[in-house]
């Protein structure tokens, strides 16, 4: 008998309670039944913004789609039917991770394709396209797959394809296209295949991408999931500058950071070719968080470049094999994304700032309050579970403070001296407890909050530092507060909330 996916998918939204969950999030993307992983597909078509992800609507089955859910102002969300379905052989095992392109007419999503071989468990990844000229219907090509294997001295462990038109040979014949690709090599490292295509169809390998200079990346975890490229200018310089996001699993740096099962790291550098260089071997970690991994960056056309939309990123707010979140038991839903964040350097440093248009701040009548060693709540957020909060404190205060979310089951940050500690003790999630975060210089008085009901995003000293974390309070409890330890001023305040 043959499965009609499409239906298994709709019956399972449609038998769904979760947003009726009341940790279900009001603004974040979750999934309207079962798992949510990576964001896929991530595109500004018009004034629309469509957020798609690896969904998993009868999980656990591991049947994975891509769930589709569309937004114009980044803040309220509509979910649609998947755009791809598990439903050929090649991709029986799941449409894995990919981007989308405007290409003549349309779109284009790029996935991979996920077979595992029955008996000998024997994986093949492919990469394929659906095509879309309204984003409302997909088709699977008949072309596909359009890459059918991963080349010599590599695995099958050969995925999330990121396809973009390159920006230095717009207009050419030969190549126009690229495509960067997650790979594992023969010898069980990771890396980053680049392939060339004069139209999307056929595809040339140019080579691994290489990092001049430095040897750090060549033993760089054994394998590199969702690699991404994006070229932002600095701030400080007004200098272009090509920034490598990547997953690499299986690193271990000695230094503070890198707690969470696998980490997702940033890499800055120039372009040229193959070679990405200029980046002294240094990289830093995307989200100080518990929770987040596998980010991408919204699709641009060169126009889109060219009229200054900022380059936004969205990740997932979640970790490999932690699907054990309490929201399994009260809606059969776990996971979400993260809200768009926008991108800049300052001095070779990635600057995140949450871009939510449909939740504008408007300032607090606590803005402006002195506090000494007291307790002082939000009063415009007293009974919300999904908010904005934006803070600075001024200059001369005690460098002790804290924000907590709720009442009596607090989520909280405590600010001391330069270094944030997280404290979710008190949380109903139950994978790690307590983080020491060292705060980049300058960045410890002024914070931004966005909490929506289950999932927090905290963004230090204008977007210097991004944590992103599970904050399961009790389903009753609302309302953040504030504690001076010494005297604080709180210079601004501005907030939001959503309920
Ligand atoms: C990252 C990842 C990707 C893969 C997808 C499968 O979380 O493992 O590499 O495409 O998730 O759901």
């Amino acid at each position: 008998m043959t499965v009609d996916f499409m239906t298994l998918a709709a019956d399972a939204v449609a038998a769904s309670q979760a947003t009726k969950d009341p940790d279900f999030p009001l603004y974040h993307v979750a999934p309207p039944v079962g798992r949510l992983n990576d964001p896929n597909g991530l595109i500004r078509d018009g004034d629309t913004y469509h957020a798609f992800f690896q969904f998993s609507p009868v999980h656990p089955r591991k049947l994975v789609y891509w769930g589709h859910a569309t937004s114009t102002d980044l803040t309220h969300w509509s979910y649609h039917a998947p755009a791809i379905a598990p439903d050929t052989r090649m991709d029986a095992n799941g449409a894995y991770s990919g981007t989308a392109i405007a290409v003549e007419g349309g779109y284009e999503l790029w996935y991979t394709a996920n077979y595992k071989d029955p008996v000998t468990d024997e994986r093949e990844a492919t990469q394929c396209v659906v095509t879309s000229p309204d984003m409302v219907h997909f088709t699977k090509i008949a072309d596909n797959p359009i890459i059918g294997a991963q080349p010599a001295g590599y695995t099958a462990h050969f995925r999330d394809p990121q396809v973009w038109l390159d920006p230095d040979r717009i207009g050419e014949a030969a190549g126009a296209y690229r495509m960067l690709i997650g790979v594992q090599r023969a010898d069980l490292t990771g890396a980053a295949l680049l392939y060339r295509s004069p139209d999307l169809r056929e595809w040339s390998l140019e080579g691994e991408m290489t990092f001049p200079g430095t040897d750090v990346f060549d033993n760089f975890g054994y394998m590199w999931e969702c690699p991404n490229l994006v070229r932002l200018v600095d701030e400080d310089t007004g200098e272009a500058r090509d920034v490598l996001i990547l997953c690499p699993q299986g690193i271990n740096p000695d230094r503070e950071g890198f707690e969470n099962i696998f980490p997702c790291v940033y890499i800055v550098g120039e372009l040229v070719g193959t070679e990405l260089r200029g980046t002294g071997g240094q990289f830093h970690e995307v989200d100080r968080g518990f929770e987040f991994y596998a980010p991408q960056i919204y699709a641009r056309t060169p126009a889109q470049v060219a009229a200054g939309e900022p380059a936004l990123l969205m990740g997932w707010a979640g970790n490999a094999s932690e699907d054990d979140l309490p929201s399994i038991g009260t809606g059969n839903w776990v996971h979400t994304l993260t809200v768009a964040r926008s991108l800049t350097l300052r001095s070779g440093r990635l600057i995140q700032r949450p871009l939510v248009p449909g939740l504008p701040c408007a300032p607090s009548a606590l803005s402006g309050a002195r506090m000494s060693d007291e307790a002082v709540r939000v009063p415009e957020l007293d009974g919300s579970r999904s908010w904005r909060l934006v803070l600075e404190v001024g200059e001369d205060s005690s460098p002790s403070w804290t924000i907590s979310i709720g009442h009596s089951t607090k989520v909280s940050f405590l600010i001391d001296e330069g270094v944030v500690t997280v404290d979710r003790t008190n949380s109903r999630y139950p994978h790690g407890s307590r983080r020491v975060i060292t705060l980049p210089e300058g960045a410890s008085t002024q914070v931004e909050i966005l909490h929506d009901r289950s999932v927090t995003e905290v963004f230090f000293g204008d977007g210097a530092l991004a944590l992103c974390l599970r904050s399961f309070i009790a389903p009753d409890d609302d309302g953040v507060e504030i504690t001076a330890r010494g005297t604080v001023v709180l210079s601004q305040v501005s907030c939001a909330r959503l309920d």
